[in-house]
């Protein structure tokens, strides 16, 4: 998780921006915790769940915090699934011609191949499908020295990539050319 891949938990993941100077900026974890006592419903949910005293000890607090976001993350609410293609996808809506030249202009193998990277399941009509393969993809955007150092992250750091489904060779460019040809008419 994160776009360098530097946690593998969603609890890792979850803990990472209340600290970060990049993204929430928190001084330390027991300014996290003084946050969280500040809230009323925070300052009675978390000891309810996780024990008396809960946001009194940094450390046990920050974990908690961690914990409760990750099983947020993991809810129905979270991740309804309930747009309009999903809905298409149970069967509860249609969709207009305009989107399903789009719907199968993405899956398409021979003039797109956004669904090479873009997708989760095997099949284009999945219930679930996210639109990631959760894989990292060099894409050619330049990397952010100044944050991967922030983040410890060493420069130039790949993500050895396991379990893939769809390993995709590289392509030449009179290959990558061909296989875009909406790219000539601009
Ligand atoms: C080689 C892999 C690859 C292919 C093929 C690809 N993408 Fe992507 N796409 C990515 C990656 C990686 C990102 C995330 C970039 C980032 O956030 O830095 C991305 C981001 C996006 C986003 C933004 C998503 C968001 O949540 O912000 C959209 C929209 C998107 N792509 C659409 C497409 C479409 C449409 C196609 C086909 C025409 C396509 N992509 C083909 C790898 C790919």
């Amino acid at each position: 998780m994160f776009h360098d891949g530097r946690a593998a938990a969603l609890e890792e993941q979850t803990g990472g921006p209340p600290l970060n100077p990049a993204e929430m900026g928190m001084p330390d974890k027991a300014s996290v915790a003084a946050r969280l006592r500040e809230n009323e419903s925070y300052g009675a949910a978390f000891p309810e769940t996780f024990g008396p005293g809960i946001l009194d000890d940094p450390e046990a607090a920050f974990d908690a915090l961690a914990q409760a976001v990750a099983a947020f993350e993991r809810t129905d609410a979270f991740a309804p699934f309930d747009s309009k293609y999903d809905r298409f996808l149970r069967g509860e809506a249609t969709l207009s011609d305009e989107e399903e030249l789009g719907r199968v202009l993405f899956f398409s193998e021979q003039f797109t191949n956004c669904s090479q990277c873009h997708r989760l399941a095997l099949s284009p009509m999945d219930p679930r499908e996210t639109f990631t393969d959760n894989r990292y993809h060099n894409i050619g955007v330049p990397e952010n020295k100044a944050l991967r150092e922030a983040n410890g992250v060493a420069l130039g750091r790949s993500i050895p990539v396991s379990g893939a489904t769809r390993p995709s060779a590289p392509r030449t460019s009179a290959e990558s050319s061909a296989r875009r040809p909406f790219a000539t008419s601009r």
